[in-house]
């Protein structure tokens, strides 16, 4: 199963175009996670006593647990954001905090080195920029989190930049972007 885990805000998203465009490439079905609908909470004290009591009693039966364990048994991860800020939108940065649980995404070896319990093999990180994009806060994190700590061993970088540029085609950008992909 394909995990989309959509993280675009605007009902035109030229992201969410982009990330589709991969995923009939990828072929198959795929599960999307809208992260505009789900509407989770960033961990906050409560939250964060819960869960941190659960993992130590060993106890993953709650339901707190549910996206790490959908993002732990995915085949195949898409992710969609735009670029904002120089990284992406903080409704993305709230899941992974949901989803990174010891335990279900990753594990700690007897020397205390991370070890990835995710059975997907790739992710897709697929953003648009407005101006020129630099991966270091968006899809250079992502990468960082997949390969070291979540046991992901290829990751890929799909963009189209450049876009809110005056005088750019930004449609004909995209439209190009998305044609490699048919
Ligand atoms: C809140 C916000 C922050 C943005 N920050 C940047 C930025 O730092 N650099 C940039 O090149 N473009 C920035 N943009 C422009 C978007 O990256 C660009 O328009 C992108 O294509 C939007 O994707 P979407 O169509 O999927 O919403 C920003 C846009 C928004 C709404």
């Amino acid at each position: 199963m394909t995990l989309y885990i959509n993280c675009c805000a605007r009902e035109e998203s030229r992201t969410d175009r982009l990330a589709r465009a991969v995923l009939q490439k990828l072929g198959g079905d795929f599960t999307e996670l809208n992260l505009y609908e789900v509407n989770l909470k960033p961990l906050d004290k409560k939250t964060l006593n819960k869960r941190t009591a659960l993992i130590e009693q060993g106890d993953y039966s709650d339901p707190i647990f549910d996206y790490a364990k959908q993002f732990a048994s995915a085949d195949t991860i898409v992710i969609a954001a735009p670029y904002w800020d120089l990284s992406f939108p903080a409704t993305l940065k709230i899941y992974i905090e949901n989803i990174y649980v010891t335990g279900i995404v990753s594990a700690y070896s007897e020397s205390g080195m991370p070890v990835g319990l995710c059975k997907a093999k790739e992710l897709y990180y697929v953003t648009t920029a407005g101006g020129p994009y630099d991966p270091t806060y968006s899809y250079g994190y992502v990468e960082s989190l997949a390969k070291n700590f979540f046991g992901i061993p290829v990751t890929h970088l799909v963009k189209a930049e450049m876009l809110d540029i005056v005088g750019n085609d930004a449609e004909e950008i995209l439209r190009r972007k998305i044609e490699k992909w048919a």
